[in-house]
């Protein structure tokens, strides 16, 4: 089951100390949800709400990690996998969001970790991979000020109990799809549709960021992951447009200090004031940026749409199962761009993946050619950013299993292992050996 040296021909050369994982998240995979003391999150309440989540799915079960963690891990050791960003469910660590911790949920964790470094592979815990406990939703949320306190608090207590066992931290999973998502278009928890909530809440993530950074910077290298993509259109007004709404509305602020002129000027003029002080607390220094990058935006002018007077265009094919155009120069583009813009900040690919209709397991695997060209095609783009002089020092792909994909249920696959959701059985499909194979060619 090797994949031939021909196909891992293309991709170039990784400084020494790169390291190649596999992402996941919390309430994607780890089920459990009232176990071991663990407090409802937003997502436990949005998939029960009528049509929010495809087929009603939920994540109580997801891939049942909370038990069978063991088996994955071993698994992520036989692909060879170097490094590990998991998330950790704050309302399995402290339920309510603000009080004492629940220790049976610390202990998984630092189980978790330990099980990691055992099988030589480096933990990265992210803080907040979308799943806030209900109790602080129920205080007023990202919307209100305090809990941008609140998650500094707990960053804290994370730092005290896991910062021996964790070898890197990211504070938030992309704050913009947090924003907007969840707080505007609604079509992620909690479901809300508001833009001035949405932009309130866009900047007290960015302040808890910053209100996390000091505590957990004193035990392991710190960053924030955005999902950021380059803007293709022919209009430059719609591009600039998009890029301050996606990308420059969080780069600006975490690493300039500032939010870009542009774009507070266009939200004020429909929205009134916002307050986005603090800044000097968001651009505290980072060890590296956290880039999640999938596919390019397409966007040209449309007046008729309120408030960001931009259409999105249809993606050019080849696209996934998702519609998301598959454009792996756009990787290039962005990493060179980052630095251009932005310097020189070490940045770790903290997802990059693709979700396809795949087909059925024959002979114990699982043939997903569109995967393995997709990986191997981005594998290739980053080492010429590399060859470029742009800093990259990790590589996550995700995702190792298929998963709870959210709002779209567990229909959309994104795993390089394979999921039968009614035994629970992994199969490795031929991307996951293909990126064993990849990796151990990268380290010759
Ligand atoms: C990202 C999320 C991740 C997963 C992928 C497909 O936006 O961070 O949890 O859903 O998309």
């Amino acid at each position: 089951m090797t994949t031939t040296a021909l196909e891992l021909a293309p991709v170039g050369a990784f400084p020494a100390g790169f390291r190649f994982g596999v992402a996941m998240a919390s309430y994607q995979i780890e089920g459990a949800v009232a176990e071991d003391g663990r407090g409802p999150s937003i997502w436990d309440t949005f998939c029960r709400r009528p049509g929010a989540v495809a087929g009603g799915d939920t994540g109580d079960v997801a891939c049942d990690h909370y038990h069978r963690w063991r088996e994955d891990l071993d698994l992520m050791a036989a692909l060879g996998v170097e490094s590990y960003r998991f998330s950790i469910a704050w309302p399995r660590v402290q339920p309510d969001g603000r009080g004492p911790l629940n220790r049976p949920g610390v202990d998984w964790y630092r189980q978790l970790c330990e099980g990691l470094r055992e099988r030589g592979i480096e933990p990265v815990a992210t803080l907040y991979h979308w799943d806030l406990p209900q109790a602080r939703q129920a205080a007023g949320g990202w919307a209100a000020r305090e809990t941008a306190e609140r998650f500094g608090e707990y960053a804290a207590l994370m730092a005290a109990e896991l910062g021996d066992v964790v070898d890197g931290w990211i504070t938030h999973n992309e704050p913009w799809v947090v924003a907007f998502l969840g707080h505007a278009e609604g079509v992620k928890a909690p479901g809300i549709r508001d833009w001035p909530t949405a932009l309130r809440v866009s900047h007290h993530l960015l302040l808890s960021h910053g209100l996390a950074v000091p505590a957990l910077q004193a035990t392991a290298p710190v960053g924030i992951t955005l999902n950021l993509a380059p803007v293709r259109s022919d209009d430059p007004a719609a591009a600039r447009r998009m890029d301050g709404y996606m990308n420059r509305w969080f780069l600006d602020p975490l690493l300039r200090g500032s939010y870009p002129a542009d774009m507070v000027e266009h939200y004020e003029r429909r929205f009134g004031e916002l307050e986005l002080g603090d800044l000097d607390v968001i651009s505290r220094p980072i060890d590296f940026l956290g880039v999640n990058y999938y596919s390019p935006q397409r966007v040209r002018s449309d007046p008729a749409r309120q408030p960001l007077e931009l259409g999105r265009v249809n993606p050019e094919p080849p696209t996934t199962a998702m519609g998301w155009e598959v454009d792996p120069g756009g990787l290039h583009e962005l990493l060179v761009r980052l630095r251009r813009d932005y310097g020189d900040v070490p940045i770790y690919i903290t997802e990059n993946g693709a979700a396809f209709e795949d087909g059925p397991v024959v002979n114990g695997t699982l043939e997903d050619p569109r995967r393995v060209d997709y990986l191997r095609r981005h594998l290739e783009a980053l080492s010429r950013a590399v060859a470029d002089g742009v800093d990259v020092r990790r590589y996550f792909a995700w995702s190792m299993l298929d998963n709870f994909e959210w709002e779209h249920g567990y229909a959309k696959r994104f795993g390089l292992v394979f999921v039968d959701f009614s035994t629970q059985r992994r199969v490795p499909k031929r991307s996951g050996l293909w990126y064993r194979d990849f990796i151990a060619s990268a380290r010759g």
